[in-house]
């Protein structure tokens, strides 16, 4: 089995043309205030997941560097995006809904021709089968233009007055000022922008990190930002997370942090601002999401969902499966089918048709996947599957890992990787106890095909996670539904109506319905003289 992983991995000339990178791509300069500036500082050494075989073994493949600036080239950023806000008289948050709708679509279309290296960076980047890199980036289109219709219809429903107790007020979202936006790396365009376009587009400006890898896969857009958007409205920050972030987030004009990744991150971001009431936190972090299998369930069905639920993209979906409570009575058979189904996913390179399992982008991955699974059997356990937990280099090949116990690591810790661990159990109590006991509260996958056991079980988790599935895996979309989590899960809810809520605040201009005041209104909306006052409607 070593043997067929190692060769997975291909020398340079063998990857096919069309999905290769035509040259290095040396990022050397970054969007601030609405300049590309450029950068001759050090720089971030690009390794992608897959290693080109060669003579003297088996390397990264080097596909580019970006740049490492500093907390100066921050804090210029913060300054422009501060000043583009000027306390909410700015160009940008100043601008009518449909203009800043325009600006959107304008981005958009330049964003869309991108798309042929948008994709291959993401590939190259993270090791995304080309399949679903072509899905995410298409999603994101998509939950652009959802985002667009969304706001049109929340537009629609604030352009009238409404009158209670003889006062008339007009109700509309306002920005909240300067939003700092960083992504995760497993979906670095997706979830990236499903945090920066509502912010963007409900009047906000922008401070916007990459994640530390799916960086470049940005760079191709920046021109697309400079152009659609005023200066100072979206500005990219480069450089060492803990170096450039603090420093952002002391200053205290940071308005809202919005980010997905880790909830110690988090914490320890959000207290650094000086007046905690003033930064509003949009977060998506850490989840556990089990997956409960009953001992009336369809086997077969509960296998095809926790294969997908538990290695779609290698495992590393912040919604994927990643404890499996099987009844004891049925857990032998349903290993055995799981292990029958993991067989015949196909592993390889990410440009191969059908490929499932591909190389994994973080460099420690592999040994702390290890490290879990040693652990584990140092407690009891055993790996299930032929050659279950192998590697090589960047690739891991999954382990089904069973029976998991409340003293290995595998039963707390988020694996983030091909690794499914299975917890027997006898009682339903035992899975319901570990969910209310978890820190996490994303979602749980219940597998039964008893209406009644369905129904007890959904009124005991529903209080415990946000979202549980029946009969199917975790998921996040659709992308209309809300997203959110419990404990340190989530803060704050995205959907494509949710994200323009968490960016915004409801404001309202109101006054005493008298003669005079009617007279003072209908003169601003006759003539039309205020953005913000006013009963235009977008079609
Ligand atoms: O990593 C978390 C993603 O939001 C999951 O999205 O459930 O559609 O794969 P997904």
């Amino acid at each position: 089995m070593k043997e067929k992983i190692k060769a997975i991995f291909v020398t340079e000339q063998e990857i096919p043309d069309e999905y290769n990178l035509a040259q290095e791509l040396n990022q050397k300069e970054y969007l601030s205030n609405g300049k590309m500036l450029s950068w001759d500082g050090p720089s971030h050494t690009v390794y992608s997941p897959i290693c080109i075989k060669t003579k003297d073994g088996y390397h990264r493949k080097v596909i580019g560097t970006y740049p490492i600036c500093t907390e100066k080239e921050a804090m210029e950023s913060l300054d422009a995006a501060v000043a583009a806000y000027d306390n909410g008289r700015g160009k940008w948050p100043a601008l009518s809904v449909q203009d800043r709708i325009n600006c959107v679509e304008h981005f958009t279309h330049k964003m869309i021709a991108q798309k042929d290296v948008v994709v291959k960076l993401l590939m190259w980047e993270i090791g995304k089968s080309f399949a679903d890199s072509v899905k995410e980036f298409d999603r994101t289109v998509e939950y652009i233009y959802a985002t667009i219709d969304a706001l049109k219809d929340i537009d629609r429903q604030s352009s009238r007055f409404e009158i209670v107790q003889n006062i008339v007020a007009q109700i509309r979202r306002s920005p909240l000022g300067v939003v700092l936006c960083m992504g995760p790396f497993n979906y670095p365009l997706n979830e990236t922008f499903t945090t920066l376009i509502p912010a963007l587009i409900m009047g906000n400006t922008i401070l916007f990190k990459p994640p530390k890898h799916g960086t470049l896969l940005h760079y191709p857009l920046l021109e697309a930002f400079k152009e659609s958007f005023p200066a100072g409205v979206v500005n990219t920050i480069y450089g060492r997370g803990n170096t450039i972030i603090p420093p952002l987030m002391k200053t205290g004009n940071i308005n809202v942090l919005t980010l997905i990744g880790s909830s110690k991150v988090a914490n320890e971001l959000k207290k650094l601002h000086p007046k905690v009431n003033r930064l509003r936190a949009i977060l998506g972090l850490d989840a556990k999401n089990a997956a409960i299998i009953t001992a009336k369930a369809d086997l077969k069905l509960a296998v095809e969902e926790v294969v997908l639920g538990s290695l779609s993209f290698n495992g590393q979906r912040c919604t994927a499966l990643k404890i499996i409570f099987v009844h004891q009575s049925i857990a032998v058979e349903f290993i055995k089918q799981l292990n029958i189904a993991i067989e015949k996913l196909k592993f390889g390179m990410p440009w191969e048709k059908g490929v499932t399992l591909t190389p994994l982008p973080e460099p420690q991955k592999p040994v702390y996947l290890k490290e879990c699974i040693d652990d584990a059997i140092a407690h009891g356990a055993k790996v299930m599957n032929n050659f279950g937990g192998e590697s090589f280099e960047s690739f891991v090949y999954p382990a089904v890992v069973y029976p998991v116990n409340n003293s290995m690591k595998l039963y707390k810790e988020e694996q983030f990787g091909p690794v499914i661990p299975i917890v027997p159990y006898v009682t339903l109590e035992e899975p319901i106890n570990y969910l209310i006991e978890s820190t996490h509260g994303q979602q749980v996958s219940i597998f039964s095909n008893n209406a009644d056991e369905i129904a007890a079980l959904i009124d005991q988790l529903i209080n415990q996670v946000s979202r549980v599935n029946i009969n199917s895996q975790c998921q996040r979309g659709p992308d209309v539904f809300p997203f959110t989590g419990r404990k340190d899960s989530a803060e704050g809810t995205l959907s494509v109506v949710d994200a323009l809520r968490s960016f915004s605040i409801r404001s309202l201009v109101a006054t005493k319905l008298n003669d005079h005041n009617k007279k003072l209104i209908n003169e601003i909306i006759s003539k039309d003289t205020s953005n913000f006052l006013s009963t235009k409607y977008i079609f």
